[in-house]
């Protein structure tokens, strides 16, 4: 049990409504609550604590008087009980006119020399605090009263030659052309709105750029899947440039699901997976291997070799499409929120999704894995009308950062995510996945480590385990020699005169034959936790 120190000022009772509260959410967790008005406090209360909660209101910009009043008798003592004290996490309430928490510095800053360190963002009221205002008071203190020792906690505030932390004037977001812009804008322009920070969303059309832009600081975040987030840690493909290849990509928040699946029309003999048969015309897309390892899974499942298959090349996805729907070719994979299946959908006849039941056909789905182990099966949820309800390939695409992203804004990023998952959820119908449980679940089978920003949140819902740190470490360790493979594979092409190209087969074999020679083992989801 944690004993939990509230120390406050309040004038007309305001700061006290959102203490009374957060006590009632320390309790409600089976922690001890010590409710003191500075007045009342002791210097003692500091030590015989394990966390403390502050609450003041906000008069000319500063802490109350009365509130500064237990700092002003203690001060010289307090330097010499810094040690007893220990670190010790804190967090505030605060009630303000229009100030907002701006008269909370003066004693942050002495809190810092005495070691606490601050865990939480403020609950900040306008005057009398609202039912929302004291939920947030409540649910502070349980986070309280639930939060794991405190040696390990981010400093959410370092000292810093420039003062105190702040939002970067721009944040910036690389993300997919369409569809991936559109939902930055829907987390992010509220975000950006409410801490004064201008978003910039700035869109491409290929994913390997996006993680280009990340790997060399100019965005903050982009978003990925695990197909094009593994292509790149492996340099595969496009990917394989100067520019691109790995670097310490981390986990950040879940940006939304997706899904995807085979697509026949309306009226095709091919029924379920085991019609495709020796000579079925399947689209395939010229220079997209991932996507013809998806294709060749559903072959595996459906025990039908690729060679005996009637290939149809292709150039562009959208003509995949249009090739089934014009009969020349049997079947494509298709997403079902892309425009030109929603084309496809309005011909007469329409279109329909072949099942990939992998509870049903759990030996069909085994096979498909190992051909193409990284994608997932589903319930398909969004898109055209005809894809609802069948069962498809479905994935999480996960908000990703560079691991040198400043941990702060990346924990108060998520953390502000998930307090306002029920302002973001329906600013686009993918971002009804952008929450905890979404995050949580990706955790438990993703390749990728976990930035310290969301790994302090995690760890202050009591949601981080033993599993996920040793999960998230061991991939950590597995991205890092890929970088380091990656560099000195580039540093012997330049000494030997290749070009680093990734249409470049010196330079593509070489770096193959390195990933073998350093037995790097490939990048895998894992089956759970
Ligand atoms: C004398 C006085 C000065 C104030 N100065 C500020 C101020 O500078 N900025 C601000 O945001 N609010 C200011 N306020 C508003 C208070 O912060 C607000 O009323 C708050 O709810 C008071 O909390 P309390 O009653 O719990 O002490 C001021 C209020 C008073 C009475």
């Amino acid at each position: 049990m944690k004993r939990v120190l509230f120390l406050y000022y309040s004038h007309s009772g305001h700061t006290e409504k959102m203490i009374l509260a957060a006590a009632e959410g320390v309790r409600e967790a089976g922690s001890e609550a010590i409710v003191r008005k500075t007045l009342d406090a002791r210097r003692e209360d500091l030590v015989n604590c394990d966390a403390v909660i502050m609450g003041t209101g906000n008069y000319f910009q500063k802490e109350s008087g009365m509130f500064r009043d237990y700092w002003d008798r203690y001060d010289y003592d307090w330097l010499k009980m810094k040690k007893e004290i220990g670190i010790k996490p804190y967090a505030w309430v605060v009630s303000a006119g229009v100030g907002g928490d701006a008269c909370i510095a003066t004693v942050d800053n002495l809190m810092k020399q005495l070691n606490f360190r601050r865990v939480f963002p403020t609950v900040v009221a306008f005057e009398d605090p609202t039912t929302d205002d004291l939920v947030n008071c409540r649910k502070l203190g349980r986070q309280m009263a639930e939060l794991a020792p405190a040696a390990d906690y981010v400093d959410l505030d370092p000292p810093k030659k420039s003062g105190r932390w702040k939002w970067p004037p721009k944040m910036r977001v690389i993300a997919w052309k369409g569809i991936g812009a559109e939902v930055a804008h829907g987390w992010g322009d509220p975000l950006a709105q409410e801490v004064g920070s201008k978003l910039i969303v700035t869109s491409d059309e290929s994913a390997s750029n996006c993680f280009r832009h990340i790997k060399a600081g100019r965005f903050h975040y982009t978003t990925g899947a695990r197909v094009e987030t593994g292509q790149m840690l492996t340099a595969e493909g496009e990917y394989a440039d100067r520019e691109g290849g790995p670097f310490p990509v981390c986990a950040v928040w879940a940006q939304s699901k997706n899904n995807a699946g085979f697509m026949v029309r309306g009226d095709s003999p091919i029924k379920e997976i085991y019609d495709v048969k020796p000579g079925t015309r399947l689209a395939s897309l010229a220079g997209n291997p991932a996507s013809r390892n998806i294709v060749e899974g559903l072959l595996a499942w459906a025990k039908v070799s690729p060679a005996d298959i009637k290939w149809i090349e292709h150039k562009s996805y959208a003509d995949t499409v249009r090739s089934v729907i014009e009969g020349r070719t049997d079947l494509a994979f298709a997403m079902p929120l892309s425009p030109v299946v929603a084309e496809a959908e309005k011909q007469s006849g329409g279109i329909r999704w072949l099942e990939m039941n992998a509870e049903k056909d759990p030996e069909g789905a085994k096979r498909f894995h190992e051909v193409d182990p990284m994608e997932g099966f589903g319930v398909m949820f969004v898109g055209v009308p005809s894809c609802i309800g069948k069962w498809g390939i479905v994935g999480t695409h996960l908000m990703l950062a560079h691991r040198d992203t400043d941990r702060i804004l990346v924990y108060r990023t998520v953390s502000w995510l998930h307090r306002h998952y029920d302002v973001i959820k329906d600013r686009h119908e993918k971002l009804k996945w952008a929450n905890l449980e979404t995050v949580l679940a990706e955790l438990k089978q993703t390749f990728l480590p976990v930035h310290e920003g969301l790994r302090q949140t995690l760890k202050e819902e009591g949601v981080w385990t033993n599993a996920l740190e040793e999960r998230s470490q061991a991939n950590a360790a597995l991205v890092d020699r890929y970088c380091e493979a990656y560099q000195e594979c580039i540093d012997t092409a330049d000494e030997r005169g290749i070009p680093v190209r990734a249409e470049n087969p010196a330079w593509v074999d070489l770096w193959e034959g390195y990933k073998k020679e350093k037995a790097l083992p490939p990048l895998r989801p894992f089956e759970g936790l």
